[in-house]
């Protein structure tokens, strides 16, 4: 039997176990895929040796913090400074980052017209996952923070000229996550239209505030769940590839 896991606090409600279950029952493999509640990262090697983890997903607070603890990082784990998914090769841990395919495939759906500039909202983790695609897609962006130290401009600099110039915003900030479904970024929702493409990172609820209300002005809008499944998929063809699993 090959264990997998997801390491990370508050894991009541997981995605990831429900889908390597039901992958593993259907594909009719001798694995299986944990929630495992860690308290503090340094007791990380303890956590992969007592549940025998060939592989695991590393979900918030944990993305960026369990780096000093893995023994390689992929290129793109290491140019994003968070990672999600583990593999164990020969007793060594490799991070990597697939939260860059969701952010990939997400962005693949919407129709982005060459030059568009991006707002990104929130500086956290899955932030710079999407910094990352958004320069090596080439895109101009400025991130939206509560604290001016920590984005190039705080919600309250955000004018509506700014939000016009720039037709696509990503949320990657909880807000509006169940159970709090009735709130939005604080953004001025007037200034959308039709020429707008909104990303909410957020999967829960499937349609957001922040996608109803850009939805309501004629926005194209993307939620949370393609990314999800999307780098959950990356996640075993890294197992697949790092432990040599056909
Ligand atoms: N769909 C997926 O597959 C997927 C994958 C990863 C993450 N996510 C979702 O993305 C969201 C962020 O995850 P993360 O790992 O990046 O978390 P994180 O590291 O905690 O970062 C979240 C950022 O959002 C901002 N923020 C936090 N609370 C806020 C509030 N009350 N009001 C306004 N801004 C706030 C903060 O930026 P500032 O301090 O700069 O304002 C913070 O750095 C979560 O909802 C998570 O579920 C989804």
């Amino acid at each position: 039997m090959i264990h997998f896991g997801l390491i990370g606090r508050s894991l009541s409600h997981s995605f990831s176990k429900n889908f390597f279950t039901a992958k593993f029952e259907a594909e009719q493999r001798a694995a299986d895929y944990s929630l495992i509640e860690v308290e503090n990262i340094h007791t990380i090697n303890n956590v992969i040796a007592l549940n025998s983890l060939s592989g695991f997903n590393v979900t918030i607070p944990y993305k960026e913090n369990i780096i000093p603890y893995l023994d390689e990082l992929t290129d793109e784990a290491k140019a994003v400074g968070a990672v999600n998914c583990v593999a164990l090769r020969d007793g060594k841990t490799i991070g990597h980052n697939t939260d860059i395919r969701g952010i990939e495939a997400s962005l693949g759906w919407l129709d982005i017209a060459e030059g568009t500039k991006a707002l990104i909202l929130g500086s956290g983790g899955a932030s710079k996952a999407v910094q990352y695609v958004l320069r090596n897609m080439g895109a101009d962006y400025k991130i939206v923070s509560r604290d001016a130290s920590r984005g190039d401009i705080t919600y309250e600099q955000l004018t509506t000229d700014i939000i016009k110039a720039h037709h696509l915003i990503i949320n990657t900030t909880p807000v509006g996550m169940s159970p709090n479904v009735d709130e939005a970024p604080a953004i001025d929702y007037s200034a959308l239209d039709e020429s707008h493409r909104l990303f909410d990172l957020v999967y829960n609820p499937t349609t957001t505030e922040f996608l109803r209300r850009g939805e309501e002005r004629g926005a194209q809008t993307m939620g949370g769940i393609m990314m999800l499944q999307t780098q959950a998929i990356a996640s075993w063809h890294f197992w697949q590839k790092e432990l040599d699993i056909k």
